[in-house]
């Protein structure tokens, strides 16, 4: 009995110091396997008399009992640990806060232009927005451009396929185009209106005047700190019976002024030309005050629209006179937000955008 007492003992310790399932079923080999401990007893019986196999069969089955239970006992523990180690390595953490989706803000060049169109929007103004590949003709000629004209080589153009060779398509150099194409249709309707639809020549009748600004992309065969070759203007027209170069000086200084939020910003109308207007002028700004002070900075062109223009867009020149203005909003952009290299706007980087929030 006492042989069977520590067989079982013996099982029982090493079943305990099995760590994985392989070592406990080497260990369960050792006393229920072919030639285990328990094995050889039964086998050890044969040379038994009848009355001893009786009690010590008996005896052998209690204590392979006692190895199977403890066997069993040790797989389920060993199954448990494996569970737990498991369910430990994948465990989430239902507490950890959620990955947020980042939230969007606006471009500071769309901030700008939303700016500017709210505050030429509360002086009267319309907003236009026009094609960006442009005719030959919106881009250059009916702005009093000629074909050989040298200010056309001052545009650098990317030239686009469609259009004929005398004709070509292009991308919009500049936003001036939307000034024709903006009165074209405002003459249309208004002089339908005043029932002279089809009649031939220039219109000389009444209709409300042309305030619009036509913000947008334009291009140019250019690249540097200052230029991009792709980059934005925004064109202002104001043609009636009666504006003057005055109204320009006053709406240009009003926009300048709420637009920086400073009263003692000072204009300057430096003489300069364009085909399109005469005469025409350079816009600068000086602050007063801040990191800028004391430095002319150019912000826009500008002039009396031509009288070439003024008949392009089917007007009588001798009764209709406007002013025209381009200005540049990734200047305007750069100034207001202290920005020093332009191509930061356009180089897509979500660290720099996302600074801009008003
Ligand atoms: N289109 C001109 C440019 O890109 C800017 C400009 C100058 C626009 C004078 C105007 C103007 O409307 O009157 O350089």
């Amino acid at each position: 009995m006492n042989e069977l007492n520590s067989v079982v003992d013996n099982a029982k310790a090493a079943f305990e110091q099995a760590r994985t399932p392989a070592d406990l079923e080497n260990a369960k080999a050792l006393f229920l396997g072919k030639s285990g401990r328990i094995t050889e007893m039964m086998k050890g019986m044969a040379a038994l008399a009848v009355d001893e196999k009786k009690s010590r069969g008996a005896a052998i089955n209690l204590a392979k009992q006692a190895i199977e239970a403890a066997l069993n006992g040790r797989r389920q523990a060993l199954a448990d640990a494996e569970l737990q180690l498991q369910l430990q390595a994948e465990a989430l953490d239902v507490s950890l806060p959620g990955r947020q989706c980042g939230q969007g803000s606006l471009h500071p060049v769309s901030l700008t232009l939303e700016r500017i169109e709210a505050i030429f929007g509360s002086m009267g103004f319309d907003v236009a927005q026009g094609p960006e590949i442009e005719s030959d003709w919106f881009n250059f000629t009916a702005l009093n451009t000629p074909e050989d004209h040298p200010a056309r080589s001052m545009h650098d153009t990317f030239y686009v396929e469609g259009g004929t060779a005398s004709a070509p398509n292009l991308l919009r150099t500049h936003s001036s185009p939307m000034q024709i194409r903006y009165a074209v249709q405002h003459v249309k309707r208004h002089r339908a209106a005043a029932g002279a639809g089809q009649a031939p020549g220039l219109f000389s009748g009444d209709m409300p005047e042309i305030r619009v600004i036509a913000p947008g992309r334009t291009y140019r065969v250019d690249s540097d700190a200052t230029h991009s070759p792709m980059f934005h203007q925004c064109e202002g027209l104001w043609v009636g019976e009666n504006v003057s170069f005055k109204d320009l000086k006053f709406v240009f200084t009003d926009f300048c002024r709420t637009f920086f939020e400073s009263d003692d910003l000072v204009l300057r109308f430096r003489p300069s030309f364009f085909p399109f207007t005469e005469p025409s002028a350079e816009i600068d700004i000086q602050f007063q005050n801040g990191p800028l002070a004391g430095r002319w900075l150019e912000v826009a062109g500008s002039g009396q629209v031509h009288p070439n223009v003024i008949r392009n867009m089917g007007l009588e020149p001798e009764k209709y006179i406007g002013f025209a203005f381009g200005m540049g909003p990734d200047r305007l952009a750069m100034l207001r937000y202290g920005v020093n290299d332009l191509r930061l706007f356009f180089d897509g980087d979500i660290r720099f955008l996302s600074q801009f929030q008003s």
